[in-house]
């Protein structure tokens, strides 16, 4: 079986499959075709699909059941308060248990090593929906949305992260190299990229011949960017250290000076969920940013995912 792990997983090739077919449902999905919608996609009628989910979720949660729906399967929330695992019962035997009935498990677990523990017991594909090291659904979200709004495949273009070090930007740093964008990536001084990301990414840059700067200086993250993008300062099980997190962050905040040193009509992007310290109202809410389109994109990356991992069996070559 195959699994979404992380995009430094995929080939660079299988990588575009997935956003050509987030793509390909967004178009499907927004039209009123609705007879052609019947005949072709619901694939998994009469199946379930199993979100095993131990953190919060909005976007996540809503793009996965409503990609579930989309292709016929009715989607389970198993939240931390529904289901046994982790009081009453152990990882393993959950997985065992879990994915002996349904089609394919999406999971949002904290620790890197239970996806993996998961992708070993499991025998429905695991799409990973969030771990401490990877953010796979929302990178192919973020690239289809730079796609839409900067086009990366005529345009060469700098993506600027300033930020925490985190599961989102180690998936989406390796995707935008793979997609032969520039990339740098400002954290505080102290705050460093994963070094196996930083290893993988200056291996596609070398190949690609791309710019790949780690630096703790915003304004050269900042300079000459077509996308400046952050996300929280503190993620979600680092509440314990929200204060001395903070104080670390502080002059990072994406604002209307940051932004002067980009491309004068650069994109704004984040994530989800956001809070002020990372970027300020001026800039969340002003023209150039695209975080309700990139939110909404998570809904045709979902889908993208399952099309490739459950009904194609993680087969990129045959897609049908
Ligand atoms: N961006 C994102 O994953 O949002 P949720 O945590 O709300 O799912
Ligand atoms: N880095 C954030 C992303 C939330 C979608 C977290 O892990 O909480």
């Amino acid at each position: 079986i195959r699994h979404l792990v992380s995009i430094k997983d995929l080939e660079d090739q299988e990588f575009v499959t997935l956003i050509e077919r987030a793509e390909y449902f967004k178009k499907i999905f927004k039209s009123d075709e609705s007879a052609e919608f019947q005949k072709n996609h619901l694939k998994l009628l009469g199946k379930t699909i199993a979100l095993i989910f131990t953190k919060r979720s909005t976007r996540t949660r809503i793009s996965t059941e409503g990609a579930a729906t989309f292709f016929g399967a009715h989607p389970m929330f198993l939240g931390k308060d529904d289901i046994q695992l982790g009081v009453n019962e152990s990882f393993y035997d959950t997985t065992k248990v879990v994915s002996s009935m349904v089609s394919c498990i999406f999971a949002r677990v904290n620790s890197h090593n239970d996806i993996l523990q998961l992708c070993e017991h499991s025998k429905v594909p695991i799409i990973n929906s969030l771990c401490d090291m990877y953010h796979p659904l929302q990178a192919i979200c973020d690239m289809l949305t730079i796609k839409e709004h900067l086009d990366y495949s005529t345009n060469k273009l700098k993506v600027a992260w300033i930020g925490d070090a985190n599961n989102v930007i180690n998936d989406m740093a390796i995707a935008c190299l793979k997609l032969g964008m520039d990339v740098s990536i400002a954290t505080p001084a102290g705050i460093e990229l994963d070094s196996g990301i930083a290893q993988v990414g200056k291996e596609i840059a070398a190949r690609k011949n791309l710019n790949f700067i780690l630096t703790h200086d915003s304004v050269e993250a900042a300079k000459g960017a077509h996308v400046l993008v952050t996300d929280t300062f503190v993620s979600m099980g680092e509440e314990y250290a929200k204060a001395a997190k903070l104080k670390q962050f502080e002059g990072f905040q994406i604002d209307e000076q940051l932004a002067k040193h980009a491309d004068p009509n650069y994109k704004f992007m984040h994530c989800l969920p956001r809070h002020n310290e990372e970027v300020s109202d001026d800039i969340f809410y002003g023209k150039h940013s695209i975080v309700f389109d990139e939110a909404e994109n998570r809904l045709y990356a979902a889908m993208a995912a399952i099309d490739v991992f459950v009904n194609n069996k993680g087969n990129f070559d045959d897609l049908k």
